[in-house]
């Protein structure tokens, strides 16, 4: 089983190259401490509703930097989508290997126990010029390869999905996420639960290039 220590020793073990139907290439890859200047063009770029989607701490160097110094030091794994030949980052795909106990909770409520050991949580943020051209969709399959690859059978939201982010809810849903329950964010937002089964994922092991729609 690999370790969050081992990838940041050897980001080259994830990278894999994705083509886009239009011929843009973009290569998907762990985050690495080189990455603060161009994490911040990214996260600078993010437009104000991309925000309200999805929220950082902050989105200048100073965030940037942070996200670059936590680099194998907690439960996170940050894999970036890197556009090809330009090497500007255009999407942010978080992993956490910790559950909060709110999530624990909320689920138990659902039904489902929630483990420690072999659940994570998933958080992806494109930029706003590569939303809803099947990217997302695309580097799915290698963040199932990734969590696997951690020891992980099953993918939670990381903070759920505001329940007016229709884009998003259909992009979990179209991937095999099922909804697991609603309840209210931590500034009282209508958001919802959703969890994947990796075992209704197929591998993308065995090619290092994936290709959109195939
Ligand atoms: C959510 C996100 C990661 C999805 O990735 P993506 O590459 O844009 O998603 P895809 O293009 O693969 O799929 C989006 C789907 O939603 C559909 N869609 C787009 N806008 C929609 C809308 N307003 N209502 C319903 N469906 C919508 C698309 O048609 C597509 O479905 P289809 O293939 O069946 O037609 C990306 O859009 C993003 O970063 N959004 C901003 C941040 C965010 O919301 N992050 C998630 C926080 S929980």
């Amino acid at each position: 089983m690999l370790t969050l220590t081992e990838i940041a020793e050897d980001p080259l073990v994830l990278e894999r190259r994705l083509d886009l139907r239009d011929g843009t290439e973009v290569v998907f890859r762990p985050l690495t401490h080189t990455d603060a200047e161009r994490l911040t063009g990214f996260l600078e770029g993010l437009s104000p509703e991309s925000r309200r989607l999805s929220t950082f701490a902050g989105y200048d160097l100073a965030a940037a930097r942070e996200l670059c110094d936590a680099i194998a030091r907690y439960d996170k794994l940050r894999l970036v989508l890197e556009e090809v030949p330009s090497g500007r980052i255009v999407g942010l795909l978080e992993l956490s290997l910790a559950l909060t106990p709110a999530d624990i909770t909320r689920y138990q409520e659902a039904g489902i126990r929630l483990a420690e050991t072999t659940d994570c949580r998933f958080g992806p943020t494109l930029a706003d010029d590569y939303q809803g051209r099947g990217v997302g969709t695309l580097a799915l399959p290698l963040i199932a390869d990734v969590a696997r690859r951690l020891g992980r059978t099953r993918i939670i939201l990381w903070g759920g999905v505001l329940a007016d982010n229709p884009r998003a809810i259909r992009y979990y849903e179209k991937n095999g996420f099922q909804p697991v329950g609603s309840f209210a964010g931590t500034d009282g937002s209508p958001s919802l639960d959703m969890m994947l089964d990796l075992d209704q994922v197929p591998s993308a092991a065995t090619s290092p290039t994936r290709h959109c729609g195939s």
